[in-house]
């Protein structure tokens, strides 16, 4: 059996573990067949082969261990997402683990296949959060009112958008260590007006709106130590003509919404080598899931 699992932005700006937009790409794809024992391989950006600290693995095993079957597997991995770039790479594998077991005993449960996802999640960032997992599952853009019951929302959005990835790495693990247990009335209230006019915007197809709305007051103010040059490469993406850039999931990867997508790739681009990093960028439309 064999699937596939895109990339996905996480927060998109307001939505803090709430809102998550799946990409056309990139994708990891991940195959497997039943075997007696438990052996992983994987092609493409490196991560590890342990079956017990790969999180496509532990997903699968956790799926097996739901249904109660019990059996190992052997599975291939092809790595298209970057580890450790925002794009929600550990989600993406840890989706394409479960998912694949689910099709191959023919469990079709989205809350049993999330469920195993968020076991391999777990693995990579430390506290299991679904807004990389549920879009990647979903497509499209969705908000995600609950895991457990599954309460998701989804919106089928038609836009495309710019990515930047520079060479440095965030771990979410870290980058979820430095948000606060509480934040202040007025930024929750900002988050939240920020937000809803966000999904309103989406819904009707006003990009321009959209990337107005991208602000965060909740986590990215937080994580400013991991990611020095964000206000600097966002002001370069708005010189440009860019309605709007937020980070990615946890960054590093950033993302703008505009018209001109390729010249605000190549604006931000250059913004992140004056600060010494190397980066590339890409453009995609929103994935099927
Ligand atoms: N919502 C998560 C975070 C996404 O920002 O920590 C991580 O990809």
């Amino acid at each position: 059996m064999k699937v596939s699992a895109p990339a996905t932005i996480a927060n998109f700006g307001p939505g803090f573990d709430v809102f998550g937009l799946c990409l056309e790409k990139p994708m990891d794809v991940i195959e497997v067949k039943l075997a007696d024992e438990v052996e992983v391989k994987v092609e493409g950006y490196e991560v590890p082969e342990d079956p017990s600290r790969n999180v496509a693995s532990v997903s699968a095993l956790s799926l097996l261990g739901e249904v109660g079957v019990e059996s190992g597997f052997k599975m291939k991995i092809k790595k298209g997402i970057r580890p450790t770039s925002g794009l929600g790479s550990s989600g993406a594998s840890a989706l394409g683990g479960a998912l694949a077991i689910a099709k191959l005993l023919g469990v079709e449960d989205k809350e049993t296949i999330l469920r195993a996802a968020l076991e391999g999640e777990k693995v990579a960032s430390g506290t299991p959060h679904g807004d990389n997992v549920v879009p990647a599952l979903f497509g499209g853009f969705v908000v995600l009112n609950s895991l457990f019951p599954l309460n998701v929302v989804k919106i089928d959005v038609k836009l495309k958008l710019v990515v930047v990835l520079p060479e440095v790495k965030v771990s979410t693990k870290k980058a979820r260590e430095l948000l606060p247990k509480y934040v202040p009335l007025r930024d929750a209230v900002k988050n939240l007006a920020l937000a809803s006019s966000l999904v309103l915007a989406l819904e009707e197809g006003d990009i321009e709106e959209a990337g107005r709305l991208l602000d965060d007051y909740l986590a990215i103010p937080y994580r400013k130590p991991l990611i020095a040059w964000f206000d600097k490469v966002r002001r370069a993406a708005l010189e440009n003509g860019a309605y709007g850039l937020s980070i990615s999931g946890s960054g590093p990867a950033v993302f703008a919404l505009g018209d001109n997508l390729k010249e605000i790739g190549k604006a931000v681009v250059e913004a992140f080598e004056e600060e010494g990093i190397k980066a590339e960028y890409f453009i995609s439309g929103v994935g099927g899931g």
